[in-house]
């Protein structure tokens, strides 16, 4: 394709400029996006689309991809939590969270089983100022609307599930959320938390909040790997929040890897080992199943 080809379709598709871009790890990114128009009207814990074209660029080191002919004019679109770094420059919770752009945590997938992946290795070939497409609509039922001002609140994420989490903490704290609150991330090595001094300086602050985190792949962790799963069996949990898991006045949000969330099959019967879901089940809690109107305290949102 030539270079005046490749500036139409951006030209065509294109609706949104890179406004910041950082990177804690070569395969992690914090991306803020600014919409060409006014940022949709949204809840924390929603998501929203990014795309860029088969056109653009791949960063090098992912699995192959073949583009199939008549694709490589075509957008490639992907769903991202819409996440919030929750204070300000100054270390201070905003009134707002982003005036005119919307914030993405975002981890590179190099090789995936089903099909190479798309998104991600063009992702992480782009710079502040270049220009991307964002989805207008902003959807998701994974919201703070159930919660009522004195229950606890429980975050349970893995990698960049935490992306909704964090923008939720953020609608929490600014709210001065009476209950307790509690977020707890699962991530290969230490250099997987991309948040890490910014939530340990809100647990310092924040006497109703606490934050955990959990290392599966560094050195110490070698045949004692500590899952989301086991913070809970071990009652490690309830001990760090301070309070039980009570069914009647907790929300518990899960979001990521669906190994950890570990929702029914279609038979109702559980995947095995046990994801959250089974072992909170078993101690009273019901799904939130927003499609079928079946209100729950366990809110969920997958990536895959
Ligand atoms: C509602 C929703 C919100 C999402 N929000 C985020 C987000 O905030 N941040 C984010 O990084 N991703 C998020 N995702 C995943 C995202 O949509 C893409 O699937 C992902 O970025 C990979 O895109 P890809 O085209 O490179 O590969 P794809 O072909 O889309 O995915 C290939 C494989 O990569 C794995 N994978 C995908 N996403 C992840 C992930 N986040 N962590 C670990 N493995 C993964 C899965 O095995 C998947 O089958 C979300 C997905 C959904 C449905
Ligand atoms: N993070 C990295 O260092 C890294 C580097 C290069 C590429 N990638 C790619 O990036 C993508 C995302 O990686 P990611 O690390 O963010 O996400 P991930 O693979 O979902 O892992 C996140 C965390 O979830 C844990 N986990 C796995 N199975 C679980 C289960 N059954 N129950 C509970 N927790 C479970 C993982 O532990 P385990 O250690 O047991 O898996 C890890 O601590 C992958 O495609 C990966 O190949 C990641």
């Amino acid at each position: 394709m030539t270079t005046d080809e490749i500036a139409e379709l951006r030209h065509k598709h294109y609706n949104a400029t890179v406004a910041a871009l950082n990177l804690p790890n070569e395969e992690l990114m914090i991306l803020r996006v600014r919409p060409d128009t006014e940022v949709s009207a949204h809840r924390p814990g929603q998501y929203s689309t990014l795309g860029l074209g088969h056109w653009e660029p791949r960063v090098a080191g992912c699995q192959e991809e073949i583009i199939k002919p008549g694709d490589d004019k075509k957008l490639i679109r992907r769903a991202y939590s819409i996440s919030s770094s929750i204070v300000d420059e100054s270390g201070n919770l905003p009134d707002r969270v982003g005036q005119d752009w919307l914030e993405f945590y975002i981890v590179l997938v190099r090789h995936a089983e089903k099909a190479p992946p798309a998104l991600t290795p063009r992702l992480f070939s782009l710079k502040a100022g270049d220009r991307v497409f964002l989805g207008e609509k902003i959807a998701g039922h994974y919201t703070l609307d159930p919660v009522q001002p004195t229950d606890n609140v429980i975050f349970l994420s893995t990698g960049t599930g935490e992306a909704p989490h964090n923008y939720m903490l953020w609608q929490l704290l600014h709210q001065k959320h009476q209950g307790k609150i509690l977020a707890a991330c699962c991530v290969r090595l230490k250099r997987d938390l991309g948040y890490l001094a910014i939530q340990e300086a809100l647990t310092r602050r924040h006497a109703n909040y606490t934050y955990l985190s959990l290392t599966t792949r560094e050195v110490g962790n070698t045949g004692q790997k500590v899952y989301i799963q086991d913070l809970i069996t071990s009652g490690q949990l309830e001990e760090r929040l301070g309070d039980s898991l009570d069914p009647a006045r907790t929300h518990v949000y899960l979001c990521g890897n669906p190994k950890m969330i570990g929702a029914p099959n279609v038979d109702k019967s559980f995947p095995q080992p046990p994801g959250v879901i089974e072992i909170l089940s078993q101690r009273g809690f019901k799904m939130d199943q927003p499609n079928l109107k079946l209100k729950g305290n366990i809110h969920i949102e997958e990536y895959w």
